[in-house]
């Protein structure tokens, strides 16, 4: 495996109960990339985040993450090797102001396989790139719109200092100016260095900030392409991805 790659899995099944929802999913997720895993409702994307992260109640097949099978750990030690996190539902801690919801993330510096040093984050600098929290820095959780809370479960994944973040359809349910500065927040994170493979229905939003897309339907990957290719291949959205 290139030491480029910092996450890959082959061969991912999944199931809930009796049903198997993924079958046989293979994707690469490399340093510094944007990755989108797109489909329609239901295709599994947000299964194929959580098989990864750990917390499907029953998977199978292999999962490396930054050169190490991670295929029988769980979610909280996963996250302590320094995959990211961030699901659809957001889980803010609404009695919790910003800052203090910004401080449970917190995790110590880590480096990348070849040795160089992560990003790592302070609330300083995740005002920087989230401007709406560093003005609400001492409200609750619970009294924030649901952009702004996305916007902080986001950031407290940061405080975590990933390397590889797994990112629930971002672009969701979010108000355009949120949107906005979730493209903004992805393109410094990439920038910085950090990968992210986030799962979007929504073309126009992935194209905006991601390198390559792999097209999931019935839990399996039916097409892998640059984002480029994807965007001119009005075949493959008809089939895939148009609502
Ligand atoms: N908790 C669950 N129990 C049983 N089946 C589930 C559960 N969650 C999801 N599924 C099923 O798994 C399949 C994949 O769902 P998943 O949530 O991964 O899709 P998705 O691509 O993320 O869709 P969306 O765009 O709606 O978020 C669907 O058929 C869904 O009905
Ligand atoms: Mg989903």
């Amino acid at each position: 495996m290139s030491a480029d790659i910092l996450l890959q899995t082959h061969g991912l099944n999944a199931w809930y109960g009796a049903a198997q929802i993924l079958f046989d999913v293979g994707l690469e997720v490399g340093r510094g990339e944007v990755v989108a895993l797109m489909g329609r409702n239901g295709a599994g994307k947000s299964t194929t985040l959580k098989a990864i992260m750990g917390m499907m109640p029953r998977r199978s097949g292999q999962i490396r993450f930054l050169g190490q099978d991670i295929s029988q750990a769980q979610a909280h030690q996963v996250a302590r090797q320094g995959l990211g996190f961030v699901p659809e539902d957001r889980r803010i801690f609404t009695d919790l102001t910003v800052l203090e919801n910004l401080s449970v993330g917190r995790q110590g510096s880590r480096q990348f396989p070849d040795g160089s040093a992560a990003p790592f984050w302070t609330h300083e600098k995740l005002f920087q790139l989230f401007p709406n929290l560093g003005e609400l820095q001492h409200r609750p959780g619970g009294r924030m719109s649901g952009g702004e809370q996305q916007m902080l479960t986001v950031a407290r994944t940061l405080m975590g200092n990933p390397l590889v973040v797994l990112l629930d359809e971002p672009s969701e349910g979010v108000a355009p100016v949120i949107v906005e500065q979730m493209a903004d927040m992805i393109m410094a994170l990439k920038r910085e260095g950090v990968s992210i493979l986030l799962s979007e229905q929504n073309l126009h939003f992935a194209q905006w900030v991601s390198d390559r897309a792999y097209v999931l339907e019935k839990g399996q990957i039916r097409h892998q392409a640059s984002m480029v290719d994807l965007v001119n291949d009005a075949d493959i959205q008809r089939q895939y991805l148009s609502v």
